[in-house]
C-alpha cells in the first residue's frame, strides 16, 4: 500500500479539522485513495500553547522541518495570511511537494503565481477549502461544468456575514453582539474586519472568476463594499418589499468584460438564495448548456473546511498513485476587460 506523508502549515481551527477527518474516516480513505494518509509533521507558530487535538505527529516551529523533509510529499497550508505562505508554498513546490492550500487571502492575489509554480514543478496545487467551506464549488467549475460557457456565478459566500445578517433579519439581535458569536465558533477569520468589510467575499470571488472565466481576476479587481452600515432600517425596508438583505457577490461574463462586485443588497425572498440562512453558502450559476444550477452548504467551520482540504488531500494522492498532475489547465487565459464598478 502506498503510503502518503503530509506535512501540515498550521493546527487551526482548519488544521485540526483535517486531522479529526483523517482519523474519524481513516479505512474508507484508504480504501478511496488506496493509500495510508499519514500526518508526520505539524508547523504551528507555538509550540507550548495547549492543543485540543493529539496524533501520532511531530509539532514544530521550524518550517524547514516540514519543506525540506524528503518523506513528506504533501504539504498543506492551512495556517492563513500572505507571508510567510506565499513564500513556503513556493518552497514546497521546489522540493518536489504537492502543496493543498485553503489560503483565498493569497490565492486572491498570488493564485496565479503559484499555478504557474506548480506547474513549473510538475506538482498539484488544489484549493478547494478556499471558497465557501464544505461547498465542492471549485471542482464543480474545474470539472463538472467546464463544457460550459459561464455567464453568471452570483454568491453567498462569506459564512460570518451571512451568520450576522440571518441573526438581524430573524432575532433582531445587535450586530456586534453577533459577530463576537461567529468569531468564537470559529467562522470569521482572525481580523474579522475581512469579513464584515467584504473582503473576504471579494477574496473567494477573485477565485471562483478566474476559474469560471479563465481569466486572471484578483482581489484588487473586485468592487467590494460590506455589511458594516447595515442598520435594522435596512432589514425592515428588505422586509417591507418582501426581500432579505444578503451580502451577494456577483460575477458576470459580458461581451465587453467581466464585472466583479461584492456588496449588500435586497434579495427578493423567491429567488433561492433569499433562503440561504446562517454559517451556509450559496452559489448560483448559469451556464449555457447545464442551465441555472445551486451550490449549498456549511460555508466556514473545522469540518465543513476540513471536509474540502481532505478532498484535495485523496485527489493528490490517487494523482500520486497514477503518476499524474491535475495542472493540466491550458496557460491561455482569456485576456478580458474587468469591470468593478458597481451598476
Ligand atoms: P487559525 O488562526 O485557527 O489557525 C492558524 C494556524 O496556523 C495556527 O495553528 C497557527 O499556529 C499557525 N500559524 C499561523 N501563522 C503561522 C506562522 N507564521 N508560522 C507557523 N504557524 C503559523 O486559522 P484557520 O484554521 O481558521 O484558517 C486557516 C486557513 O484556512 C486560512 O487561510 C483561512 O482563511 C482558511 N479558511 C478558514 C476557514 C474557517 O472556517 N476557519 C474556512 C475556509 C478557509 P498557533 O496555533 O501556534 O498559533
Ligand atoms: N471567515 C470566512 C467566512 C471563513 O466567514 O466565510 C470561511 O472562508
Amino acid at each position: 500500500m502506498q503510503v502518503v506523508k503530509i506535512g501540515l502549515l498550521g493546527l487551526g481551527t482548519v488544521g485540526s479539522g483535517v486531522i479529526q477527518i483523517l482519523e474519524q474516516n481513516a479505512n474508507d480513505i484508504q480504501n478511496r485513495s488506496q493509500s495510508q494518509i499519514k500526518v508526520s509533521k505539524v508547523l504551528v507558530r507555538n509550540l507550548n500553547a495547549p492543543r485540543a487535538i493529539a496524533g501520532d505527529f511531530t509539532l514544530t516551529d521550524q518550517a524547514d522541518d516540514v519543506l525540506a523533509d524528503p518523506d513528506i510529499s504533501v504539504v498543506v497550508e492551512v495556517m492563513g495570511g500572505i507571508e510567510p505562505a506565499r513564500t513556503y508554498i513556493l518552497e514546497a513546490f521546489k522540493h518536489g511537494k504537492n502543496v493543498v492550500t485553503a489560503n483565498k487571502d493569497l490565492l486572491a492575489l498570488h493564485g496565479h503565481e503559484l499555478l504557474d509554480a506548480a506547474k513549473e514543478a510538475g506538482k498539484d496545487l488544489y484549493f478547494e477549502g478556499s471558497v465557501a467551506g464544505g461547498i465542492p464549488i471549485i471542482a464543480a467549475l474545474k470539472q463538472s461544468l467546464t463544457g460550459n460557457k459561464i455567464s453568471e456565478v452570483l454568491g453567498i459566500i462569506n459564512g460570518t456575514t451571512n451568520y450576522i445578517l440571518t441573526a438581524m433579519t430573524e432575532q433582531g439581535r445587535d450586530y456586534h453582539e453577533v459577530l463576537k458569536e461567529a468569531q468564537q465558533l470559529g467562522y470569521a477569520e482572525a481580523d474579522p474586519t475581512a469579513d464584515v468589510d467584504g473582503l473576504d467575499a471579494a477574496r473567494k470571488l477573485a477565485i471562483l472568476a478566474s476559474i469560471a472565466f479563465n481569466s486572471r481576476v484578483t482581489v484588487n479587481d473586485v468592487y467590494v463594499e460590506g455589511i458594516s452600515k447595515i442598520t435594522a432600517e435596512d432589514i425592515s425596508y428588505a422586509r417591507e418589499l418582501n426581500s432579505t438583505v444578503k451580502l451577494l457577490a456577483v460575477a458576470k461574463f459580458q461581451t465587453d468584460g467581466i464585472e466583479v462586485r461584492v456588496h449588500p443588497a435586497f434579495v427578493p425572498n423567491n429567488h433561492p438564495l433569499a433562503a440561504v440562512s446562517g454559517v451556509f453558502n450559496a452559489i448560483y450559476v448559469v451556464g449555457d448548456a447545464v442551465g441555472e444550477t445551486m451550490f449549498y452548504g456549511r460555508g466556514a467551520g473545522s469540518l465543513p473546511t476540513g471536509s474540502a482540504v481532505v478532498s484535495d488531500i485523496i485527489q493528490v494522492a490517487r494523482n500520486i498513485k497514477s503518476n499524474s498532475t491535475a495542472n493540466i489547465n491550458c496557460t491561455c487565459y482569456n485576456e478580458l476587460a474587468i469591470k468593478s464598478e458597481q451598476d
